[in-house]
C-alpha cells in the first residue's frame, strides 16, 4: 500500500503539501499542479486578517475549555513572532504550503509544536478564508470611504472657487444651457457620495462572521461563535454553514460598487479630456500628471485621466470574472473560489489608486509653507464663457420669458426657434440682434428682453432647488462642507 513521504509525515511540521493532509495520498504532486493550485504567492497579503481570525478562533477555544490556557498562550506567543518575521520579510513563503493558511499555520507548529496543531481544531481553511477575505475587504473598504471624502472634498473646493464661471451645459454634447462651473463639480461630488454609500452599504454585509461553519456542516465542536465575530468587530455571524463558506457575493457586490464608482471616475476624466484639448481650453491640470510625446515635441497628452477611463474596463472586467466565478458552483466550497482573490485584490488596488490620484489632480497638495493647496486643477473661465456664447445657449431662456408674457410654451419654442434661425443668418447671438429685430417675432418682446438673453442672467434665473443659480450652488456646497466635515 502506499509508500513514500506521505506514509512518513514528519513530526512537528508540514514540509510538504502532500503531507498537509495525510497519509492517504500515494504520491506527491506534481510541480506544475502545485504551481497551478498554489495560491499563496497572491494571498499571503491576507496574513493580517488569518492571524487576526486565528487568535480570535483560539481565543475562543480556551474560553470554552476546547483548548488549554497553555496551549492559547503558546499560539499567542508563536503569532506574535510570525507577525514580526512577515513584517520584516524574515518569513518564508513556501509554495508548497499552498497557501496563507498553511504557511502561516506550518510556521506556528514548527515555532509551538503541538499547541500550533490545535488550533485548526473546530475550524477549516474553508471558513478561514472566508473570514479572511471579508476582514481584508473590510479594512480597505474603510480606506475606500476615506479616500472617496477626499475626492468629494476637493472637488468641493474647485466648486467652491468656481460658483460664478460659466460653462457651456451640454446635451448630445451640444451647447444646451448655461451652467455654474461649480454647480458641475457638484454633479460628481454627487455621484462619489453615492459611490460611498454603497461601499457603506456593502460593508455591512461584508462584516459578517463565518467562522465556525467549519469545511460546510458546522463542527462538534461547542464554538462560541459570537464571541469570535466580537473579538473580530463583526456585526453578526453566517446563519448558515453552507452558505458561509460558498457564497463570495459580498466581493462581487463590492465589485460591482467599485465598478460604478470607476465609472463616475472615467465620466469625469472624459471632460478632463475633451476640456483641456486645444478646442476647448478651458482647463489645465498640473504638468505631472500629463506626459510628453516621444515624436510631437508640442504634446502634453493627458495620460492620467486616460488611463484612469482604461482601467475602468479592467475594473468592470473583474465584475464579470467574479460573477461568472460563482454561477456554476454547487454549494458547498469548491476550489473555484480561490480566484476570487486576484481580481478582487486587483480592484481594490486600481480603485484606491484612482481615487487617490484624482484627489490631488483636482484638488492640489497642500502646500507645506502656506498650508494652501496647490496645483489643482486651473479653469479658463474666458474660455468657458466664449464657448457659452456660441450655440444660443439661452434660447430656452427666450422662449421661458415668452410664456411668462402669456405665450403657451410650444408656440413660445416656435417662435424662438425662428429668431434662432435669423441670428444664425446673422452670425450673431441672440441677444446681439437689436430689439426692433426680436419685437418682429412678437410684440410682446421688450427691452428687459436682453436680461434674460444674458448668460448670467440665465444662470439666476435657474433658481430651483438643485438648479444652477449662483444661489442654489451655494447652498448646495454649504451643505457638502458640513456634511464632509463631520
Ligand atoms: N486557498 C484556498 C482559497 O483561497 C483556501 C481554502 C482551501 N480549501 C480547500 N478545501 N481546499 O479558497
Amino acid at each position: 500500500m502506499p509508500t513514500s513521504q506521505a506514509t512518513t509525515p514528519s513530526h512537528n511540521q508540514l514540509d510538504t503539501k502532500a503531507q498537509a493532509w495525510s497519509a492517504l495520498f500515494s504520491e506527491p504532486m506534481s510541480d506544475l499542479v502545485k504551481r497551478y493550485t498554489s495560491s499563496v504567492f497572491f494571498d499571503k497579503r491576507l496574513w493580517q486578517a488569518d492571524i487576526a481570525g486565528s487568535l480570535a478562533h483560539a481565543e475562543m477555544l480556551a474560553a470554552q475549555g476546547i483548548i488549554s490556557a497553555d496551549d492559547h498562550a503558546s499560539i499567542q506567543r508563536g503569532m506574535a513572532q510570525i507577525s514580526a518575521e512577515i513584517e520584516s520579510g524574515a518569513f518564508e513563503w513556501k509554495l508548497d504550503l499552498e497557501d496563507v493558511h498553511l504557511n502561516i499555520e506550518a510556521r506556528l507548529t514548527q515555532l509551538v509544536g503541538d499547541a500550533g496543531k490545535r488550533l485548526h481544531t473546530g475550524r477549516s481553511r474553508n471558513d478561514q478564508v472566508a473570514t479572511d477575505v471579508r476582514l481584508w475587504l473590510r479594512g480597505e473598504i474603510d480606506l475606500i470611504g476615506d479616500l472617496l471624502k477626499e475626492l468629494q472634498v476637493a472637488l468641493v473646493d474647485v466648486a467652491a472657487q468656481n460658483v460664478e464661471v460659466i460653462l457651456p451645459g451640454f446635451t448630445h454634447l451640444q451647447v444646451a444651457q448655461p451652467v455654474s462651473f461649480g454647480h458641475h463639480m457638484l454633479a460628481y461630488v454627487e455621484m462619489f457620495q453615492r459611490d460611498a454609500e454603497r461601499m457603506a452599504d456593502v460593508r455591512r454585509r461584508t462584516n459578517v462572521l463565518p467562522l465556525g461553519s467549519a469545511a460546510l456542516a458546522g463542527t462538534t465542536y461547542p464554538l462560541d461563535r459570537e464571541r469570535v465575530a466580537k473579538t473580530l468587530g463583526m456585526e453578526g455571524v453566517c446563519q448558515n454553514s453552507l452558505d458561509a463558506v460558498s457564497d463570495r457575493d459580498f466581493a462581487i457586490e463590492f465589485t460591482a460598487a467599485a465598478s460604478l464608482c470607476m465609472v463616475h471616475v472615467s465620466r469625469l476624466s472624459e471632460e478632463l479630456i475633451i476640456w483641456m484639448s486645444q478646442n476647448f481650453g478651458f482647463i489645465k491640470i498640473s504638468d505631472r500628471f500629463t506626459t510628453g510625446s516621444s515624436i510631437m515635441p508640442q504634446k502634453k497628452n493627458p495620460d492620467v485621466p486616460e488611463l484612469a477611463r482604461g482601467k475602468t474596463g479592467r475594473v468592470v472586467g473583474h465584475l464579470m470574472g467574479l460573477i461568472t466565478l460563482m454561477k456554476g458552483q454547487p454549494l458547498a466550497y469548491n476550489k473555484d473560489n480561490q480566484e476570487d482573490k486576484e481580481p478582487l485584490f486587483d480592484t481594490v488596488d486600481t480603485l484606491k489608486d484612482t481615487l487617490r490620484i484624482f484627489a490631488e489632480m483636482v484638488g492640489g497638495q497642500p502646500n507645506p509653507a502656506t498650508g494652501n493647496k496647490e496645483g489643482g486643477i486651473t479653469v479658463n473661465a474666458t474660455a468657458m464663457e466664449q464657448a457659452a456664447l456660441k450655440g444660443y445657449a439661452t434660447a430656452t431662456d427666450l422662449a421661458d420669458y415668452l410664456v411668462k408674457k402669456g405665450l403657451p410654451f410650444r408656440d413660445a419654442h416656435e417662435t424662438v426657434a425662428h429668431a434662432v434661425k435669423a441670428a444664425t443668418t446673422h452670425a450673431c447671438d441672440l441677444s446681439e440682434l437689436p430689439l426692433a429685430v426680436l419685437q418682429g417675432f412678437h410684440p410682446q418682446i421688450e427691452k428687459d428682453v436682453y436680461e434674460c438673453l444674458s448668460l448670467r442672467g440665465s444662470l439666476n434665473a435657474r433658481n430651483t432647488l438643485g438648479g444652477t443659480a449662483p444661489a442654489q450652488v451655494r447652498a448646495q456646497i454649504a451643505r457638502h462642507q458640513a456634511r464632509l466635515a463631520a
